[in-house]
């Protein structure tokens, strides 16, 4: 179900900012950098410190995740089910060797997604159909070099 290409950007731009819902519907969104590939369905984050993503999860499995690869301003939205299997329990180590965390002793439970759906996100930027990814690829690493501390920003 995850393409090559959602893997790649899973990878290249582990960044995935997280909704879930709160008891009172409100929307939880925050991002997680620990982000990698298991298998084809299923995608999974280090839980270090998420105590509002935690507690909606453990109320109600349901996830959505983005990841945007952001110099050719396409990514893809993941929808799935989590489950939380947490330090001392189930398949933890093996899954924290996988994440290949840097904070590994930090983490409290790896958060598995089993992804059942999953959309691609591109940027209306390509919707005339005169920008290509090159193009855009061109733009925004230019973009981003600028924003290096000291250099001055110019569009
Ligand atoms: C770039 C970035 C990456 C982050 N990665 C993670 C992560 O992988 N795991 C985690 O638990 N928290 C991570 N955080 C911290 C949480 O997003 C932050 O503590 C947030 O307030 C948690 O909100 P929540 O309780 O609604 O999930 C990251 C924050 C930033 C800015």
């Amino acid at each position: 179900m995850l393409t090559q290409d959602m893997k790649r950007v899973v990878q290249q731009h582990p960044l995935g900012y997280v909704a879930t819902a709160s008891a009172d519907g409100t929307p939880n969104l925050s991002p997680k950098g620990t982000f990698f590939v298991i298998d084809d369905t299923t995608i999974a984050f280090a839980e270090i410190r998420s105590p509002a993503t935690i507690r909606n999860l453990e109320a109600n499995p349901r996830i959505e995740v983005n990841f945007l690869d952001v110099f050719v301003r396409k990514g893809y939205r993941f929808a799935g089910n989590a489950s939380i299997v947490k330090r001392g329990e189930g398949n933890f180590d093996h899954l924290v060797k996988m994440s290949g965390s840097s904070l590994a002793p930090r983490i409290k439970a790896i958060v598995v997604i089993s992804v059942i759906k999953a959309l691609p996100l591109v940027s209306p930027a390509y919707d005339d159909g005169v920008a290509t990814e090159a193009s855009l690829r061109r733009t925004y690493t230019t973009r981003f070099r600028k924003m290096q501390p000291g250099e001055k920003f110019e569009e």
